[in-house]
């Protein structure tokens, strides 16, 4: 009852953009700042995979072609109403509707948490088909982490139903990507972030 209020106000765009500046986003998104600073950008796409309300848009303005992918209406909406030029779509990214081999960089941030063990194997089956072969896959995850009340207690009331070990998520990625690098670190969540390339097709 409790899990499921927090749920629909935290749904709100302006609640959530609020919530995750209060639990840390700020930290992290200076180092997702950082990070993308550092990347190529290409002529080809660069796809927000379940980029909600948008939050890493502002660090992306080198993107060419940049697409936003959620699968909840209300966050797109929330989206559109700050960048109203862009390009958003409706969609799952177990099944992503994007030609292949046409996207640079493919971020998803936060997502992994919501998809099951199944769906995170789809999601990272589809990736290596839509990124060029020298693109660039960037995660970043909270982790699950029993040892630390806080994260625990922010588990308890995550709409993200599937929170993953760095072990679940690293051996997922290495079975069809190269890692490039990877980085901890801790606000009040412990964090993941991790860049990839896609492993060469034969
Ligand atoms: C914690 S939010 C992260 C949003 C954004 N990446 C950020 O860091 O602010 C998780 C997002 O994943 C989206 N999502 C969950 N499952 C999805 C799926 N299967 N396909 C696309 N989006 C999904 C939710 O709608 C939500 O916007």
């Amino acid at each position: 009852m409790l899990r499921s209020l927090i749920h629909h106000i935290v749904a709100i765009p302006f609640v959530y953009n609020c919530a995750q500046f209060v639990l840390g986003g700020r930290i992290m998104q200076k180092k997702f700042e950082d990070l993308c600073d550092g990347l190529q950008f290409g002529d080809g796409w660069v796809l927000d995979y379940a980029g909600g309300t948008g939050r890493s848009r502002p660090f992306l303005d080198k993107a060419k072609r940049y697409l936003l992918m959620d699968i909840d209406m209300v966050k797109i909406e929330g989206y559109k109403t700050k960048f109203d030029q862009d390009y958003a779509c409706l969609c799952d990214v177990t099944a992503p509707p994007i030609q292949s081999n046409s996207a640079d960089i493919i971020f998803a941030r936060n997502l992994l948490h919501h998809l099951t063990t199944e769906q995170m194997d789809e999601m990272f089956e589809a990736i290596p088909r839509l990124l060029k072969s020298n693109g660039t896959l960037v995660i970043t995850e909270p982790l699950a982490n029993s040892s630390r009340w806080i994260g625990r207690l922010l588990w308890r009331y995550d709409r993200g139903d599937y929170p993953k070990t760095i072990d679940m998520i690293l051996e997922r990625i290495k079975r069809s990507h190269t890692i490039s690098h990877i980085e901890e670190c801790t606000v009040l969540h412990d964090y993941l972030i991790v860049v990839a390339k896609p492993n060469l097709r034969i």
